[in-house]
């Protein structure tokens, strides 16, 4: 083909465009670009966000009226916690109508105003979508639970009486891990694999598909940008109910996780929901093998966007972590999709405990730093990051006591259990003070007022008592806060773009105290320095030449040596961030 004076014009003006489209050069050559790799997520617990009207609950006037808070971090997308109709056996992911809003939240004219309001300032909004189960409280469970001859029979999972028994299957949340709940209206079981009031529906009916997708358009047609599907590994089921060999419970993911038929169905979903509407896609879990994962996000497959693996967030326990092991499973997952597929980058969401209380450390002459680092890990990783609400200011654990400062569905029903079976229950207190999901779940800290600014009524968990002390109110004003280095570390993010598409290199592997490794793309490569330890610590990177350009600093930008050379001595907690070329 001859190459026209118009065709060289028009391929400069692309060129020209993408450039300015997307505010840096020299990135034109990136492969499979897409609005949802670039961005950062925000997760809200809508619950424990704002409460507005004053009941203790958050709602979404409370998010209406903390838009511009949102705005102001730089992210881009909100991932929001359900907020469907819910008699809230589990927070809201236990569904009872999935058209309408929960009332405790508001109604549907709020969250026509709440999406508009993020439109209008460029935010995208992801919403939850729970539909391995429903709440037993769902018409169609009802239905289903009135007569085995109902038209809603196989909507659900049922094991008739008189056939015995059926084989065990573990429940996360059951009170005696049991996820077969007899119901003596029709002398039948039917199956949980979460809490007695969360029945799990039965994909392989064709009509429960086509009435998810009806409520996936519903939400798509409202102008959603995005779905993150609930428990979705868990979905498809073999309807024998085969024996599994004793002990599975202890590796139940691998049982339980990604039956053959979910491809299909995450087939059938993309061609009939997702490629029609502008949304992103996101799987809770990923399926027991790597390549589980990669078949659900690689693109040619048209099934989901991207995977949200456990492997990492899982990694932390009460007596510590190992940094070789964090490394390795970050570095597994980057190869994983360095070629193909995406991920996404996570430490901590409303099912975990605080990030800087399970992954660093939250006592005060740490909290910050360490904190700090870890946010710098979050935003500096392949992968679209999602950084969880709270954590920008550092928010601890609340250290609670007593059970009866406890909400959560599953920390009360494992306390039944374990005392049920003769535990230590010293010991368990201690773990879930640890552990527990209500370490994440506390309000949210406005400011220093009564219930740290979250509502003036009582609230529905108990706030933090250090509230006074860490609160958005107060980092506002201090420029070296949690909060104003989230914001600076997201528009770094913005800026280079080799830290969202960028190679990732692992350095110095063995050091078990420093996570080192480069990002690097069209010429331009980024070093990131991360000391997870309380000492000073020293990387052994080869990259000590001049021509170092300090990027970020969690020690307020003071780094020895800034600007002419790389410093591979790191204080405690110490993240840097360098641009080598
Ligand atoms: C997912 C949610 C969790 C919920 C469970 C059952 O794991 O993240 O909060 O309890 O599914 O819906």
């Amino acid at each position: 083909m001859k190459i026209s004076a118009i065709t060289l014009t028009a391929l400069a003006i692309a060129v020209l465009f993408s450039a300015n489209c997307f505010g840096q050069t020299g990135t034109s050559t990136i492969k499979d670009r897409k609005w949802w790799k670039e961005a950062v997520v925000y997760q809200i617990y809508p619950r424990s966000f704002k409460d507005n009207n004053g009941d203790g609950v958050g709602d979404l006037k409370g998010i209406i009226s903390k838009l511009d808070y949102i705005k102001s971090l730089g992210v881009d997308v909100v991932w929001l916690n359900p907020i469907y109709s819910s008699p809230n056996d589990d927070n809201g992911y236990d569904v009872s109508d999935y058209r309408n809003i929960m009332s405790d939240f508001g109604t549907m004219d709020d969250f026509n105003t709440m999406l508009k309001g993020m439109h209008d300032r460029g935010i995208k909004l992801v919403m939850d979508l729970v539909v391995n189960h429903s709440s037993d409280e769902h018409e169609w469970f009802k239905q289903s639970r009135s007569s085995r001859t109902s038209p809603y029979r196989e909507y659900y999972h049922w094991w008739n009486a008189e056939n015995g028994k059926p084989p065990y299957r573990y429940s996360l949340f059951d009170i005696n891990h049991d996820a077969w709940r007899y119901d003596s209206l029709t002398n039948a079981y039917y199956l949980h694999y979460f809490s007695r009031k969360q029945p799990d529906l039965n994909w392989e009916n064709p009509k429960v598909r086509q009435e998810v997708y009806g409520i996936m358009k519903f939400w798509a047609d409202k102008g959603i940008d995005g779905f993150r599907m609930d428990a979705f590994q868990y979905a498809a089921k073999d309807t024998t109910f085969p024996a599994f060999p004793k002990g599975f419970e202890r590796n139940f993911n691998q049982y339980y996780g990604m039956v053959p038929n979910l491809h299909g169905y995450l087939q059938q979903m993309n061609k009939e929901v997702l490629s029609r509407y502008n949304v992103m896609s996101v799987a809770e879990g990923a399926g027991n093998t790597y390549e589980d994962a990669h078949n659900m996000v690689d693109a040619g497959r048209h099934e989901l966007n991207m995977a949200y693996a456990f492997d990492g967030v899982g990694i932390a326990r009460s007596k510590g972590y190992s940094l070789l092991h964090f490394k390795a499973v970050f570095s597994k997952w980057d190869s994983v999709f360095a070629e193909k597929g995406w991920v996404s980058i996570f430490l901590a969401n409303h099912d975990q405990a605080r990030l800087v209380s399970r992954f660093g450390n939250p006592t005060p002459a740490f909290r910050d730093l360490s904190s700090k680092m870890l946010t710098t890990f979050i935003l500096t990783m392949r992968g679209t990051p999602y950084y969880y609400n709270g954590d920008e200011l550092g928010m601890t654990n609340p250290g609670f006591t007593k059970i009866e400062d406890y909400r959560d569905v599953q920390t009360l029903n494992e306390y039944h259990h374990q005392q049920n079976i003769g535990s230590d229950m010293t010991v368990f207190m201690k773990e879930i003070a640890f552990s527990s999901r209500d370490n994440g779940r506390t309000p949210f800290q406005w400011d220093g007022s009564k219930n740290a600014g979250f509502t003036t009524g009582t609230p529905w968990i108990k706030v933090n008592p250090n509230y006074t002390v860490i609160n958005a109110a107060k980092e506002e004003e201090d420029p070296n806060s949690c909060l104003n280095y989230f914001r600076k570390a997201i528009k770094l993010r913005k800026d280079n773009l080799a830290l969202v598409y960028g190679k990732y290199t692992l350095l110095d592997k063995s050091n078990p105290n420093v996570y080192a490794y480069t990002r690097e793309m069209n010429g331009k490569k980024l070093l990131i320095l991360l000391n997870f330890s309380n000492t000073a610590a020293k990387a052994a990177t080869t990259y000590n030449g001049a021509n170092a350009k300090l990027l970020l600093n969690n020690y307020d930008n003071k780094v020895v040596n800034a600007l002419s050379k790389v410093n591979t001595e790191l204080r405690p907690y110490e993240a840097v961030i360098y641009q080598l070329q």
